[in-house]
């Protein structure tokens, strides 16, 4: 069993992805810890407590940073519009929901901060741990600039980040890694084996409509809820960033937690030199160097994925969900 942490800012493809992971036989998931990004941090964080309680899941929960490390201290540059909710059947849609629709949480998070529960956990570590962070990069980002010694007792860092040919939040940046940039440019350095999810590859590896026909027909709990959410998300995706495949939506964040159960999910991965732009245009962007003589590698960029695999392991995790 892999010891994961994961560490997301729910969500509506984070909650995918935690029902994943916890569902999982091959993942061991010691702590949630949560971040700004999709929502507020006190949204983020409620959104994740809601979802461990509707799983019943015995998993410690830390609350995370609620900005950036550096960026918003100067910034002022012209943020991504948001993008107005879509109405279908006289409902209105957004990518990620103020809050999960689910009963309020009756559990709490841990007074520890998520980035102090980095330090403490992996300095004390008997094996070495899967860190899956799929929102903004700022809890890890500071955790490794109080503790860089905690990358002896880190497995890999599989991050939901990143896009070398798509792009979500402006012309050159993907939303997760545009929210911190600096807190990239520290993982992507920090001497860990760093796997980058980026959009290249999960919008290969889409859900359909007929996918989430398949996960209401499991009708456990968690496959109910990631149709749901699924089916929200392609309302959005058709109407905003219509994928290849038509009635189909990018659930980016449960491709990370699939890789760490079988990395063939992932079937173009490039070992390459990842930076991160910090600055004016190009800010936020995960520059891949393609030189025929690249300058020292320190990650993995993923580029293609399996959708049909994604889609079964998903399924295989959602049967061992409570009914
Ligand atoms: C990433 O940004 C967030 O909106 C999603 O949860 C995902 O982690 C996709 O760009
Ligand atoms: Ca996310």
């Amino acid at each position: 069993m892999t010891k994961v942490i994961l560490d997301v800012d729910t969500g509506s493809d984070d909650a995918v992805a935690i029902m994943a992971a916890a569902l999982s036989p091959e993942i061991d998931l010691v702590g949630i810890c949560t971040v700004w990004g999709n929502q507020a941090i006190e949204n983020t964080t409620d959104n994740t407590l809601r979802l461990v309680d509707a799983m019943g899941l015995k998993v410690p929960v830390y609350k995370g940073c609620d900005t950036a490390m550096v960026k918003y201290l100067t910034h002022d540059y012209v943020e991504n519009v948001e993008r107005p909710a879509v109405m279908h059947n006289g409902k209105a849609f957004i990518m990620h929901s103020e809050h999960l629709d689910l009963p309020e949480a009756v559990s709490k998070p841990e007074d520890v901060p998520a980035a102090c529960f980095y330090v403490d956990y992996l300095r004390k570590a008997k094996e070495k741990v899967t860190l899956i962070p799929v929102g903004p990069l700022t809890n890890l980002g500071l955790a490794l600039r109080i503790a860089p010694d905690i990358v002896e007792n880190i497995e890999q860092i599989v991050v939901m980040g990143g896009g070398s040919k798509i792009t979500n939040c402006n012309s050159w940046s993907e939303s997760n890694i545009w929210h911190d940039p600096e807190a990239a440019q520290i993982v992507a350095n920090c001497g860990a084996k760093v796997v980058w999810v980026p959009l290249d590859a999960t919008h290969q590896a889409c859900i359909t409509l007929d996918d989430c026909k398949r996960f209401r027909e499991i009708d456990t709990f968690p496959a109910r809820f990631a149709a749901d959410q699924c089916e929200q998300r392609i309302i959005v995706h058709n109407a905003q960033q219509p994928l290849d495949i038509p009635d189909a939506a990018a659930v980016h964040d449960a491709l990370c937690v699939a890789y760490v159960i079988d990395p063939a999910v992932i079937t173009d991965l490039r070992h390459c030199h990842v930076e991160i732009g910090l600055s004016g245009y190009g800010e936020g962007q995960t520059i891949v160097d393609q030189r025929a003589y690249p300058l020292e590698k320190n990650g993995y960029f993923a580029y293609d994925a399996d959708r049909f695999k994604f889609v079964d392991m998903l399924c295989d995790c959602f049967k061992r969900g409570k009914k």
